[in-house]
């Protein structure tokens, strides 16, 4: 991820409209809050505002965190937040080591970079404290940036596709027995921002088509995506699922 990465993503958010599914994040993880306060690893946090929310959902709640917020890529300083309840770290999460656990490992939107999930899942419960939670924020099937991830990105030798049914069954796989727990939050999103020119669409496939890097687009790809966001235009809905489950030794 870049520079580039950081600003379409920013570009993209900017056309989510109503309100975040944050205060059900920080509903969760206040649930493995201990004495006022909850050591949070954010995975692939990107400028570290989607967290910084959560943080400041839970500090109404009364609560403190601290947050660790690893990503491939850190944004320069214009872009990434100044908090000092985050401290950023630079790195590949499949490299991160560390003899510390946290009350909550949590990855918004982001386990799709995994090539091996299984492997990757597994890294993330062992840095989970017994009692603690292991959270991941993923697009539903019926969202539609889903909807052009899959039909545009995904071909039929790519493997498993991974929706929030996915997710939820390889989170439960994890705890050995039991299910998941799965919260879903939908709003709608403004088609219009992709629609205006060449940049903008394919400023919006860089983030919905998952790849990592920064190639851009075919122009017959954009064109295939435009004609099929202004069936939905003006507006769309896109919906996320909140899978998550609370570690105990059995998960391990
Ligand atoms: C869609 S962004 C989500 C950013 C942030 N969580 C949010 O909700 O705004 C995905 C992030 O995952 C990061 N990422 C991808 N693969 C990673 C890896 N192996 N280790 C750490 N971060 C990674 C990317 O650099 C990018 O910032």
């Amino acid at each position: 991820m870049d520079e580039t990465y950081t600003n379409d993503l920013l570009r993209l958010k900017a056309a989510f409209k109503g309100i975040s599914e944050t205060p059900i994040l920080a509903r969760i993880i206040e649930q493995a809050a201990v004495s006022g306060s909850v050591r949070i690893l954010d995975v692939g946090t990107g400028t570290g505002v989607s967290i910084q929310k959560v943080c400041d959902c839970l500090c109404k709640a009364g609560i403190t965190s601290i947050v660790t917020g690893i990503d491939l890529f850190l944004p320069p300083e214009s872009f990434r937040i100044n908090d000092a309840r985050i401290f950023f770290l630079q790195g590949d999460f499949n490299t991160f080591t560390t003899d510390e656990t946290y009350d909550v490992v949590n990855a918004t939107q982001m386990l799709y970079y995994f090539p091996r999930l299984k492997e990757t899942l597994l890294r993330m419960i062992r840095l989970v404290r017994p009692g603690g939670i292991l959270a991941a924020t993923v697009w539903c099937s019926d969202c539609i940036l889903y909807q052009v991830h899959k039909t545009f990105f995904i071909s039929a030798s790519s493997g498993p596709v991974l929706d929030e049914a996915a997710v939820q069954r390889h989170f439960s796989e994890l705890q050995k027995g039991g299910q998941a727990n799965i919260e879903f939050f939908s709003g709608p999103i403004d088609l219009n921002n992709f629609l205006e020119d060449e940049a903008s669409i394919q400023s919006f496939l860089n983030i919905v088509s998952r790849q990592s890097g920064t190639e851009r687009c075919t122009s017959a790809t954009s064109s295939a995506v435009r004609l099929f966001l202004l069936k939905h235009a003006p507006i769309g809905m896109r919906k996320n699922a909140i899978v998550w489950l609370r570690v105990d030794d059995s998960s391990k």
